[in-house]
């Protein structure tokens, strides 16, 4: 079982990044296969609404873009996971730029044929679904700021899951990450650290 970590946040060693760790620690721990991508370190552009993706050839598992630049390799590694971890820290009530761009791209996955758009079929249903994800939000305002904050996140994070029939074990928001002691955040680290653990338990459990 593959799980893949996707970190956008520019800062590769800062907390959002330290947790995303932590958490594919934990799920290394439980017997996933790990793999993390830094978007900061990639070359992803900018989802230029050509259509081309979702319009055409629609055997393919992953429509083509047009656009020069890593996305179609790291869409091939994410459609070879079966479980996800994404990770962002909240820029202006929402996901940093870095992970909206990515996020975008990954229409090239959801595209359909045209009359299947507003239906959900059995398999659809998140509760059959053999993928599973979860996200990791960290901000500077309080936990108790996790609607305000966290939750447009994980939205844009679960925009396309559905699509991609991948259901959601885990969100984790943690608020006032700069003013942590060392102590506070073992204690975030931890909980990454299990939430890891459970998203392989999810799989496992979804697939017996
Ligand atoms: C441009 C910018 C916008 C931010 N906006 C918010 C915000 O709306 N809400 C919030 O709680 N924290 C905000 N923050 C704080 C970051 O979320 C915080 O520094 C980050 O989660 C720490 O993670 P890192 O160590 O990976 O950088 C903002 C930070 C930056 C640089």
């Amino acid at each position: 079982m593959k799980v893949l970590g996707i970190m956008g946040s520019p800062r590769v060693k800062g907390k959002c990044s330290r947790l995303l760790d932590k958490a594919l620690e934990g799920a290394e721990s439980a017997g996933a296969e790990i793999n993390n991508i830094k978007l900061i370190k990639k070359n992803i552009k900018y989802c230029m609404d050509c259509a081309n993706c979702w319009s055409k050839n629609h055997e393919l598992t992953i429509g083509k873009c047009p656009l020069k630049d890593d996305m179609a390799d790291i869409l091939e590694e994410y459609i070879n996971s079966d479980g996800y971890i994404y990770a962002s820290p909240v820029y202006d009530m929402y996901v940093t730029a870095l992970m909206k761009t990515f996020l975008e791209r990954k229409i090239a996955l959801t595209f359909r044929n045209m009359n299947d758009h507003a239906k959900l079929p059995e398999s659809r249903h998140p509760e059959n679904f053999l993928k599973k994800a979860s996200i990791i939000i960290t901000g500077n305002c309080g936990d108790e700021f996790v609607e305000v904050m966290g939750d447009p996140c994980f939205e844009a994070c679960e925009a396309h899951l559905m699509i991609e029939q991948i259901d959601t074990v885990d969100r984790m928001y943690a608020g006032g990450v700069e003013s942590y002691t060392e102590a506070a955040f073992e204690t975030r680290l931890k909980q990454a650290f299990d939430c890891g653990v459970r998203l392989v338990e999810a799989i496992r459990q979804a697939r017996a």
